[in-house]
């Protein structure tokens, strides 16, 4: 019966230290993981973050779990038994006890839409501390690796958008503020070309964030952007929270083809 399958089914999972309870209906198995680190490949460490790939094809079953798990947090997605055709990247914070898990994306080994993430998750635990901002920045840094512009799956889900939005708009922003001037008493240029590259966020979200930021006029046939004195006060307020960053140095990554 529909309702009863749609019911959350499991009433508490226990991740190291913390007990998580779910908030959508997921036929996550009744599994005990002894692992003290993901599988896959240690990409990425700065200080207590590391980053794990993990193939699909590979890790079956490692894989398919974190789908289910994710989809205890999710309500809308279809979930994906076949994931031969995703890589999973698995984020954990370091400590004397081993890695645990904060948060992961996946991601299609090919899109033909130019998806740079498929699912991505914060366990609740983790969440609203800037590690979702932080799995972003690292999907971006991926496609800056294999010189692509990419954007996340859609739909997505009101907390994905929250997310998104967040990011774009401070990344977008601390490159328009840090456009040197062409020359004395001239305009900083900078094109929406530009930015997608510089970013790897593909140009339909980067003209998206400027039009909701309200700092992109169409103007005789050309799109030009205009930084505001309060969106700049807005933007260096919101600068002074601690903001979680991505060191490039760090990831030892090459794109397969
Ligand atoms: N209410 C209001 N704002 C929220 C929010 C909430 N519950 N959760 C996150 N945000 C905002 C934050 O304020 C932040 O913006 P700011 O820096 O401008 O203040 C931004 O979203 C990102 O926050 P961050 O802490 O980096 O994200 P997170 O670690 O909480 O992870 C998700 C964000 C989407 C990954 C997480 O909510 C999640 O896993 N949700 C369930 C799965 C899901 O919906 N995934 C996306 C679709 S596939
Ligand atoms: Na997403």
């Amino acid at each position: 019966d529909d309702l009863v399958t749609r019911m959350k089914n499991i009433e508490m999972i226990e991740l190291g230290r913390h007990r998580i309870r779910p908030w959508y209906f997921a036929p996550y198995p009744q599994i005990k993981c002894k692992l003290k680190h993901p599988p896959g490949n240690e990409i990425y460490r700065k200080g207590s973050i590391s980053f794990f790939e993990i193939d699909g094809r590979k890790n079956k079953c490692y894989a398919q779990n974190l789908c289910l798990l994710a989809k205890l947090f999710l309500d809308h997605k279809t979930l994906y038994y076949d994931t031969d055709p995703f890589l999973f990247y698995v984020m954990t914070e370091f400590d004397a006890r081993g890695f645990h898990i904060v948060g992961y994306f996946s991601k299609e080994k090919e899109s033909t839409e130019d998806y740079n993430v498929a699912c991505i998750l914060t366990l609740p635990p983790y969440q609203r501390k800037g590690y979702g901002k932080l799995l972003i920045e690292f999907s971006y840094n991926l496609s800056k690796f294999e010189g692509k512009t990419g954007s996340p799956e859609k739909p997505l889900s009101d907390l994905g958008l929250l997310s998104y939005r967040s990011y774009w708009a401070q990344t977008i922003l601390d490159i328009l503020m840090n456009v040197p001037p062409v020359a004395d008493n001239e305009k900083p240029i900078i094109t929406i070309n530009e930015i997608c590259e510089m970013t790897s966020i593909k140009k339909e979200d980067v003209i998206s964030t400027l039009q909701n930021l309200n700092l992109i006029n169409y103007y005789k046939g050309q799109y030009i952007i205009s930084v505001n004195q309060e969106i700049v006060q807005q933007h260096e307020k919101a600068m002074e929270k601690k903001w979680l960053r991505i060191d490039p140095d760090c990831l030892y990554w090459t794109p397969k083809d």
